[in-house]
């Protein structure tokens, strides 16, 4: 069952009805200022961190889930309405809600008046437009009055959910009816003292009437749904001194039939120097000195949007930027669910996890984790060919926070890009990570000056060694944390948070991830082992290009070390073990009744070339083709592969968090869809396109569309989680969005399926996709030249393509890069 369509024209999903089974949601905002607007209206505002500059409030554990956004209130003559549905729920004639991308337009129509608002951040702002077009549909002329709502939040999202006891009495707002470009609400709690920021809602027409107090305009006891002041259909002016500050505007408006009028609404920060935060003293005009806000930055702000063709201009340039975005990467083959995931949807989550890391979604309320070293460092993958500057700034960032030994802090905190000490450090697939990231960057863009780079450790000045000197700690780290089987020591958790051997935890509500009750040199993880042998290479390879050649080598030396222990200790018999617990004994083996095999190891030896027959990949026998066919065997399941099977069905102390959740759902037996594309490149790997297509047609959203009632997640982008074949919903998934899916997903259909992908010396073509895509072309851009790609693809199993590049047939599959500005054509046949 569907609740929309998609429109790639457009680029759009379109929602047909507002009874979806969850919210689904969007984001609007790339660059500071952001916004998660529900198809109903419902989400929140902030500026730059979610947590600290919060514009807007929302309830967490809500009832009903997603109330509590931007609203408008129709006042029809005693009919009140909403367009979105929510709050008021009335039934409408039509509604239709589009995201696409970077803004989303959602449309109601009740008793022959038409509702349409187009929500979103122009580039450059710090600001949310609100474009709304009213249209009357009837044969009669109507007067109607429209009442916006939004509720301001205090700035700081979780002192605002906890405080109460200072903050009901610190709300105040300032009023505008008559300014220059309409009428404006400014909310300046806490501008009196340290900020110097306030928010602004303005609206531009002079509006007929406002209100700012919440139980003003809601009624005490009521909910949103039944808010006093649309019924009544007269504002009262309300000024917020204390309690719940809100932004209201009334707006009436005539309509004859068939005519439209639109509004514009912005939502902006405003952030004012020190020393201008007030606007002068002004005896005649009424105004003392610092009790009145600076206006002139909002102002300016709203002159920008105060006539329709600005702001319509304004969301040209937004849409313009994202065509331009996409052009990077992007594919026409015969399968339209294939095209759509890879020119739009799995692209522009990439970029929404670039902006808010594991942050702020309808999963992660934005006031707990800051952005994640190895997460940070994944989610790159997918957006160094689109924004290339601002992964290199991601980069540093990220390696900043670097201690001297190669470890790392497990988080950062986005505004002050400093370690967070809550967390702290110790997870030990970290620092590997920023190898990958760092070479990814590399491929992608050739500036090797990146690796001169000085870079602090621990953010203290005076610590800065070259990019490339961090890279060294992050492989010696490795090197110098092994176990007694020569493997990497798993510290409190490796790329599996919940896989903790050291924590051994009896007391309810401590961190599985900070605890190490137990801390021993014992506990060894193969997962980390196929890391290294896996990212190890892409160092030896950058020593290499530096001269170093004593250093590749002696990192090469590592590396087969690694490969060695892995085959001789990490291998159950049928497929990888996952780890070596406190006490030595093995996890995931058959000789256990639960957990007797992981995926993650499997997929990411295989994607190392750990136990592949190099003559022959696909051959029977190899421990790569044996791991894989077990994963086939015992993992894969209609909605994707689980995570370990069978799942644990009670706690098992010296495993930790995995088995704390009930069978089937996240890290305990859940399709946790992260590591799913891992099995994939390391189908490609041995040559199985088909198997690989397969697998990831299982997981990606748009093919799981038809069955949106089960999966019950937007259909249009990845979910972190899918409950496994135990849940008691199998099929149904949960955290969307701020995923590593975007990007490992990204990686395996746009390099290893359709099989481009960037090296240091050209791109390479090899895909790998299987029967069921015979043909399709590829149109990339690297490094300034653009490459076209055409497929004949008859996807034989193993079968390497034969490249023709501009008439000439080539040797191998590799590119190489062409100048800037210059266009080249490849023909594959495979
Ligand atoms: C979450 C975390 C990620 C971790 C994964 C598996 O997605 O953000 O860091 O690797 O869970 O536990
Ligand atoms: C990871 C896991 C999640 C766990 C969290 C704790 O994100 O995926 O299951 O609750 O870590 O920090």
């Amino acid at each position: 069952m569907r609740y929309g369509h998609f429109d790639d024209e457009a680029r759009e999903y379109v929602i047909t009805t507002p009874r979806t089974p969850y919210p689904w949601i969007n984001y609007l905002g790339s660059e500071e200022f952001f916004s998660l607007l529900s198809h109903t209206g419902g989400g929140y505002s902030f500026y730059r961190d979610a947590k600290m500059r919060r514009l807007t409030r929302y309830r967490y554990n809500n009832i009903p889930s997603d109330e509590g956004g931007r609203y408008f209130y129709v006042h029809d003559g005693g009919d009140v309405w909403t367009p979105g549905w929510l709050p008021v729920k009335a039934e409408l004639d039509h509604y239709e809600a589009r995201h696409g991308l970077g803004y989303s337009r959602i449309t109601g129509e009740r008793g022959g008046l038409r509702v349409e608002t187009l929500f979103f951040v122009p580039l450059g702002e710090t600001a949310e437009v609100q474009h709304v077009t009213l249209t009357n549909t009837s044969d009669a002329e109507k007067t109607v009055s429209l009442f916006s709502f939004v509720e301001f939040c205090l700035w700081n999202a979780q002192d605002d959910q906890t405080n109460y006891q200072r903050n009901l009495s610190l709300a105040e707002v300032e009023v505008e009816q008559d300014g220059p470009h309409g009428s404006a609400i400014f909310h300046k709690t806490e501008y009196r003292e340290r900020r110097d920021h306030y928010a602004v809602y303005g609206v531009n027409t002079r509006a007929a009437g406002f209100d700012t107090d919440r139980d003003a305009f809601v009624g005490p006891f009521n909910g949103l749904g039944e808010a006093d002041v649309p019924r009544t259909g007269r504002a009262t002016g309300s000024i917020a001194s204390g309690w719940y500050p809100i932004g209201s505007h009334q707006v009436d408006v005539t309509l004859a039939p068939g005519e439209s009028r639109s509004l514009t609404y912005v939502l902006g920060y405003v952030e004012n120097p020190h020393d201008e935060k007030w606007a002068p003293a002004d005896e005649a005009a009424g105004v003392p000195a610092m009790q009145r806000v600076n206006r002139e930055r909002a102002h300016a702000l709203l002159s920008r949007f105060a006539t329709t063709e600005q702001t319509l201009a304004a969301f040209e340039a937004l849409r313009t930027s994202w065509t331009d975005l996409l052009s990077t990467y992007s594919v026409t083959s015969t399968d339209e669910k294939l095209d759509r995931m890879v020119n739009i949807w799995n692209q522009y989550q990439c970029m929404v996890t670039f902006n808010m890391s594991r942050s702020a979604s309808y999963f992660e309320t934005g006031i707990g984790r800051g952005m994640g070293f190895r997460d940070s460092n994944q989610d790159l993958l997918g957006f160094v060919h689109l924004v290339p500057e601002r992964a290199r700034q991601r980069i540093i960032d990220i390696a900043s926070t670097q201690f001297p030994d190669g470890s790392a802090y497990h988080q950062y905190q986005p505004l002050t890009k400093r370690g967070n000490n809550d967390i702290g450090s110790g997870f030990n697939d970290d620092p590997l990570w920023l190898i990958l990231g760092v070479a990814a960057y590399l491929k992608e863009t050739g500036d090797w000056g990146i690796l001169d780079e000085p870079v602090p450790f621990d953010n203290e000045p005076g610590s800065e060694v070259p990019l490339f000197e961090h890279l060294t700690r992050s492989f010696d780290f490795t090197v110098d944390n092994r176990g007694p089987h020569g493997l990497p020591l798993i510290g409190r958790a490796d790329w599996n948070d919940c896989l903790n051997l050291n924590c051994f935890s009896t007391e309810p509500g401590e961190s599985f991830q900070t605890t190490e009750n137990q801390a021993g040199g014992v506990a060894e993880s193969v997962f980390i082992a196929a890391m290294f042998v896996h990212i190890g290479p892409e160092y030896a390879e950058l020593a290499e290009r530096r001269g170093l050649t004593d250093v590749a080598e002696r990192a090469r030396t590592e590396i087969e070390a690694m490969r060695a222990a892995v085959l001789e200790h990490g291998w159950d018999g049928e497929w990888f073990l996952r780890a070596y617990d406190f006490y030595g004994n093995p996890v995931g083996t058959d000789a256990k009744p639960e957990g007797k095999i992981w995926i993650e190891p499997q997929g990411f030896a295989v994607m190392a070339g750990i136990g592949v027959d190099p003559q022959d990949p696909a051959a029977p026998g190899s421990p790569a083709v044996r791991a894989l066919d077990s994963v086939r065997e015992h993992l894969a399941t209609p909605h994707g592969m689980v995570l370990q099977h069978p799942a644990y069905t009670s706690y098992q102390i010296e495993l930790g968090e995995v088995s704390t959740y009930p069978p089937g759902y996240k890290e305990n037996g859940g399709i946790f869809c992260h590591n799913n594309p891992w099995v994939i490149i390391g189908e490609t790997v041995l040559g199985r396109g088909e198997r690989a297509f397969d697998y990831y047609r299982r997981i990606t959203p748009a093919y799981r569309e038809d069955i949106s009632d089960v999966h019950r997640l937007e259909p249009y982008v990845y979910a972190q989680m899918i409950a496994g074949k135990e849940a008691v919903r199998h099929g149904e998934a949960k955290n969307s969005w701020l995923t590593g899916t975007a990007a490992w997903n990204f990686v395996a259909v746009s390099q290893y399926l359709l099989g481009v992908r960037p090296e240091h010396d050209g791109l390479v073509v090899d895909p790998q996709i299987g029967p069921d895509v015979p043909s399709f072309t590829v149109t990339r851009v690297a490094r300034g030249a653009r490459y076209e790609i055409t497929v004949t693809n008859g996807g034989a199993p193993g079968a390497r393509g034969r490249l023709v590049v501009d008439g000439a047939a080539v040797e191998g599959s590799t590119v190489p890069y062409a100048p800037a500005g210059t266009t080249v054509r490849v023909e594959v046949t495979v």
